[in-house]
C-alpha cells in the first residue's frame, strides 16, 4: 500500500483571500496547487469564444468540453502560475468580471462538475496538494485531513477585489463590484450541486480582521499539529 498524498483544502466565497493563501501555503510547504476556480473560468472563456452566452442551453457541449479542453498551468519566468488554453496564455482574460459571472453559471451545471471531477483529482500528487475552491472539502477531496473554510464580510471581500483589480490598472466601480460578488455568492450558495458551504469537519476562519500572514500562520499551525498527531 502506498501512503496517501497529504491534502489541505481551502474553500470559501470570492474575495475571502483563498487564492493568495492557497498559493503561499503551497509555496511554503513545497506542495502542488489546484486553483479549481481557474478550471471553471477557463471553461467559461472557452464557452465565450464559441459564442455561448446562455450556458444552461448548452449543457452537453459544455460537459464534453470540460473533459477535453486543452488546459495547462505553467510557471512564468518569475515562478507565477499561468493558465493556458489551446496553447495561449489566458491568465489575464479569465480574471475579467464578465468571465467571473459566466464561470459561476457554467459551474452550476451538474454535467460540467462531473466532467471536471477527474481532472481536479489528477492534481493530487506527492509531496502534497493545496486545493482551493468551493467544494474541495465537500465533494472533490472528502478524504482531506485538514479542511479550511475561509470567509470574510461581503464589504471586506469587495474592497479586496477592488484593490486587486485597481493594482492591475483596471477601472472598477466598487458598488458594482459589491453587487457582482453578492450575486455570484448567492448563485454559488444556492445551486443544487456542490453548493458553497463548509464541510462538516471544516475549520472556519473569518479573515475580515486578519492579515494574510496571520491566516497563513494559523493554517500552518493547524497543519503541523495534525501532522504530529498522525
Ligand atoms: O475561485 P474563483 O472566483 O476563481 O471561481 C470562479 C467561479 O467558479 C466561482 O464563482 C464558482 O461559481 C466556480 N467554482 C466552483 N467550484 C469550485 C471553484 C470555483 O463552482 N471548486
Amino acid at each position: 500500500m502506498t501512503a496517501p498524498v497529504p491534502i489541505i483544502t481551502i474553500d470559501g466565497p470570492s474575495g475571502s483571500g483563498k487564492g493568495t493563501i492557497a498559493d503561499q501555503l503551497a509555496q511554503t510547504l513545497g506542495w502542488h496547487l489546484l486553483d479549481s476556480g481557474a478550471l471553471y473560468r477557463l471553461l467559461a472563456l472557452a464557452a465565450q469564444q464559441r459564442g455561448i452566452t446562455e450556458p444552461e442551453q448548452h449543457r452537453a457541449e459544455l460537459a464534453k468540453l470540460a473533459v477535453s479542453l486543452p488546459i495547462e498551468f505553467r510557471p512564468d519566468s518569475s515562478g507565477n502560475s499561468k493558465a493556458w488554453l489551446d496553447g495561449v496564455d489566458v491568465s489575464g482574460a479569465i480574471r475579467q468580471p464578465q468571465i467571473s459571472g459566466l464561470a459561476s453559471r457554467v459551474a452550476a451545471i451538474p454535467e460540467v462538475r462531473t466532467g471536471l471531477l477527474q481532472r481536479q483529482r489528477g492534481f493530487l500528487r506527492l509531496p502534497g496538494l493545496v486545493a482551493d475552491g468551493r467544494d474541495m472539502g465537500t465533494v472533490v477531496f472528502t478524504e482531506a485531513p485538514l479542511k479550511i473554510f475561509l470567509t470574510a464580510s461581503a464589504e471586506e471581500r469587495a474592497k479586496r477585489r477592488y484593490k486587486q483589480l485597481k493594482a492591475k490598472g483596471e477601472s472598477v466601480n466598487i458598488a458594482r463590484l459589491y453587487r457582482e460578488i453578492e450575486e455570484r455568492d448567492r448563485r454559488d450558495r444556492n445551486r443544487k450541486v456542490a453548493p458553497l458551504r463548509p464541510a462538516a469537519n471544516a475549520i472556519v476562519i473569518d479573515s475580515t480582521e486578519m492579515s494574510i500572514q496571520k491566516v497563513l500562520d494559523e493554517i500552518l499551525s493547524l497543519h503541523y499539529k495534525l501532522d504530529l498527531s498522525l
